[in-house]
């Protein structure tokens, strides 16, 4: 015979299971200046496949490799507002040069009400478990000037010697199209020769763009180096913080949405090529 609090528990028990299934449901919002946090939604999508996205690329203010800390602090905020407003139940910041100028910021607003990950700390807990001895970074003038990969590697790997480098041209390039042509293979060479990344056993790609051109990358390197790129790294701790957190999609995937704040057709393209079925993709201005 069921007692009267026996039912009570069992009914208390279900309900919770109940909230958790639905809190699980919700979306992971993800973003970034442009087609770049394709790279890392794709890798989520790839192991997460359970897992829905909301993706904002925010195109109208592509780059943000050469905008100011402020600005895209305040860029971040109200894009992270626009995700709660699409019930994400975490959001994750797939740009470098965001993650660098706010995270932090990102996290002691928004910390009571979301989780939030980033695209740098993961690199570095990466590099802490290998024992490298030289290795570079390449990233926006923003992420680089930072010091936030030198900062965090400098804490967790001391005895890794960290080289990095601006490659500001690599974003416009890819956001244009260019990729396997001789554009792109000079721009590639001429930065990559650089004397500052002769003698390193890797290299981190410290902007979410650069996975579209990871191949030419390797190949300048004849494949000797390992390219770092943050996207399983990434999907590896968001899997880890949804479980710790109750927050796995136990139910299975429903549809992805994409939004952009300025609509242009090489977004559309990418995602498209990342996300072979048809996107459903939206312009949303929340900047007026
Ligand atoms: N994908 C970005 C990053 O990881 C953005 C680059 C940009 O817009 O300049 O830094």
């Amino acid at each position: 015979m069921f007692t009267h609090s026996d039912l009570t528990t069992a009914i208390q028990a279900g309900f919770h299971a109940l909230l958790i299934m639905e809190a699980g449901n919700r979306p992971i919002g993800i973003f970034d200046s442009g087609v770049g946090g394709l790279t890392v939604a794709h890798a989520i999508r790839q192991n997460l496949p359970g897992e829905r996205i909301v993706y904002f690329g925010d195109t109208a203010h592509l780059p943000y490799g050469d905008k100011s800390e402020e600005a895209i602090r305040s860029y971040s905020g109200r894009i992270t507002r626009f995700l709660l407003e699409h019930d994400a139940k975490l959001v994750l910041i797939a740009c470098n040069s965001a993650s660098a100028s706010a995270y932090e910021s990102l996290e002691a607003e928004y910390r009571d009400r979301v989780l939030i990950l980033d695209v740098i700390n993961p690199v570095v807990k990466y590099v802490a478990s290998r024992n490298y001895r030289r290795i570079g970074v390449i990233g926006t003038k923003r992420t680089i000037s930072s010091g936030t990969y030198e900062k965090k590697i400098g804490a967790a790997s001391p005895s890794t010697e960290l080289a990095s480098m601006a490659t500001p041209l690599l974003v416009p390039m890819i956001e244009e199209g260019f990729i396997f042509d001789d554009i792109s293979n000079a721009i590639i060479r001429t930065y990559l020769s650089d004397a500052r990344l002769a003698d390193i056993s890797a290299l981190i790609l410290g902007c979410t763009h650069y996975p579209i051109i990871k191949n030419q990358i390797s190949k300048f390197f004849n494949f000797d180096v390992e390219i770092i790129d943050s996207g399983r790294l990434v999907a590896g701790l968001l899997r880890e913080t949804l479980e710790k957190n109750d927050l796995l999609n136990r139910n299975g995937s429903g549809e992805d949405l994409f939004f952009v704040s300025d609509y242009t057709d090489y977004f559309e393209k990418i995602a498209r090529m990342f996300f072979e079925s048809n996107i459903n993709l939206q312009k949303a201005d929340i900047w007026h």
